[in-house]
C-alpha cells in the first residue's frame, strides 16, 4: 500500500523520548565502536537541514507534496540528532550546537561545492531530477535504517537498543514516501531512469560521505556492513535498489563495502 502525504503528515512528531533513561549510559557506558557510530549519526542526522537547503534550490520546490514532506522530514531528523546528543553527552562528550557548528565551519568550502553542483545537476536533469532525489532518499533512509539496526546488535546496550527501535520506527516512515515516489516517477520516464541510474552508479556514496572524514566513513561501513549479518543487510539494500524501475544490478552497496572495507570482504 502506498503511504501518501497525508498519513505521514498526520504521523510526523518529535521523537518520544517518554521512559529513555539516558543516566543509564552514565552507569554503563558503551563500548568506544558504538559511541564513534553514534558521533557520525548525530553529525549527519543534524546535517538534514543542509542537504535541505540544497534540495529546494531544485525544481523539487515546486512539487507540494514534497515539500510537505520536506518540511515534516528534516523535523523528524533534527530530533534524532537531539536524541542521539543525549547519549554522547551522557558519555562526558560535546553534542548539540557546538559541535554542529565546528562541523560547518570545517566544511564551508565543501558545502558551497556541494550546493552548486546540486544546482548544476538540477538545471541538467530538470524534473527527472526529482526521481533521482526520492531514489538517492530512499537508499540513504534504506541505509540509515540498518545501519541503526546493525548498531543495535553491535552494542548490546538495553537503553540504546529502545532509543534506536523508535528511531527506525520514522526511519521507516521516510522509507515509505521517498521509495513510493522513487518506484512511480522512474515507472513513468525513462529518461529519470536513465540518469539516476547514471548518477548512482558514478556519484553514489554511503550517506555522511559528503560531511564526514574519509576515515570515519571507512570506519562505519567496516563496522556497520562487516561480517555475514553486515553482509546480508548491505545485500537486502541492493535488492531493493534491484527492484525501483530501471535500476537493476547496480550493487551500491557491496561495492561500497568492496572499496571501504576490502579486507574484511576478502576475509
Ligand atoms: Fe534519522
Ligand atoms: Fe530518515
Amino acid at each position: 500500500m502506498r503511504t501518501t502525504i497525508d498519513s505521514y503528515k498526520k504521523r510526523a512528531a518529535r521523537l518520544d523520548l517518554d521512559g529513555i533513561e539516558f543516566d543509564d549510559f552514565r552507569d554503563r557506558p558503551l563500548p568506544p565502536a558504538a559511541l564513534r557510530t553514534l558521533r557520525y549519526m548525530h553529525d549527519v542526522e543534524h546535517h538534514t537541514v543542509c542537504y535541505l537547503r540544497d534540495l529546494l534550490l531544485t525544481p523539487a520546490h515546486q512539487d507540494p507534496e514534497i515539500t510537505s514532506f520536506l518540511s515534516c522530514w528534516v523535523f523528524e531528523e533534527m530530533w534524532h540528532g537531539e536524541a542521539i546528543g543525549r547519549v554522547l553527552e551522557a558519555h562526558g562528550e560535546e553534542a548539540g550546537a557546538p559541535r554542529i557548528a565546528a562541523l560547518r565551519a570545517h566544511h564551508r568550502r565543501q558545502q558551497a561545492l556541494t550546493t552548486m553542483s546540486t544546482i548544476a545537476s538540477a538545471a541538467f536533469a530538470g524534473r527527472a531530477f526529482i526521481a533521482l532525489h526520492m531514489t538517492w532518499g530512499a537508499i540513504n533512509e534504506w541505509t540509515t535504517q540498518a545501519g541503526y539496526s546493525r548498531l543495535a546488535d553491535a552494542a548490546g546496550h538495553p537503553t540504546l537498543r529502545e532509543l534506536l527501535r523508535r528511531i527506525m520506527k520514522q526511519e521507516g516512515g521516510h522509507i515509505d514516501f521517498y521509495a513510493a515516489e522513487a518506484d512511480r516517477r522512474l515507472a513513468e520516464s525513462p529518461r529519470a531512469q536513465k540518469l539516476t541510474r547514471f548518477a548512482l552508479k558514478h556519484s553514489w556514496r554511503p550517506v555522511g560521505s559528503g560531511v564526514m572524514p574519509k576515515s570515519e566513513v571507512d570506519f562505519l561501513v567496516r563496522y556497520l556492513f562487516d561480517g555475514p549479518d553486515g553482509s546480508a543487510a548491505a545485500a537486502r539494500i541492493d535488492r531493493r535498489v534491484d527492484r525501483l524501475p530501471g535500476q537493476g544490478d547496480l550493487h551500491l552497496l557491496r561495492n561500497a563495502v568492496t572499496k571501504l572495507a576490502p579486507q574484511s570482504v576478502a576475509a
